[in-house]
């Protein structure tokens, strides 16, 4: 095990991070595999539930552990992972007004609202990822 300090932190929050974003990612799949016409509300509900509970995880380790943990080794990079830290709560919030839709029969809105998400949560792995990546390529260059 690397000590959690130095070039090794960027290294293990970077593969931890993109580990965790492709379990969410297939979370993100069997919601959608819910709203399959012949999909049931209970399934969408069960997936919706389980997605929540795996970002609320997620963003509560990068909120407290993976990013506080970068951006003290270097702070050049905070402004940019407090952006995607501060976008967070807004991902939680639509799937609020998803669940809220979706418990009132109105599968279609759900539905949409679902898309929305899915794809503003894509964008915000890919931007997160990029950051990351800028970590490694510097550890790379100090090898
Ligand atoms: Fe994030
Ligand atoms: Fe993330």
């Amino acid at each position: 095990m690397p000590p959690e300090n130095g070039p090794n932190l960027g290294d293990s929050v970077e593969r931890e991070v993109f580990a965790q974003h492709r379990r969410l990612d297939a979370l993100f799949e069997e919601v959608l595999d819910s709203f399959r016409p012949e999909g049931s509300p209970e399934a969408t509900r069960e997936a919706v539930k389980e997605l929540r509970q795996a970002l609320e995880v997620h963003f509560d380790q990068e909120d407290r552990l993976y990013y506080p943990a970068i951006w003290a080794l270097r702070p050049d990079l905070k402004p940019q992972l407090k952006t995607l830290v501060d976008a967070h709560g807004e991902f939680l919030a639509q799937l609020d007004r998803l669940e809220t839709l979706q418990d009132r029969g109105e599968r279609a809105e759900a539905r949409s609202v679902f898309d929305y998400l899915s794809a503003v949560f894509k964008r915000h792995e890919d931007a997160e990822e990029a950051v990351l990546a800028t970590l490694d390529r510097e550890i790379d260059a100090a090898r």
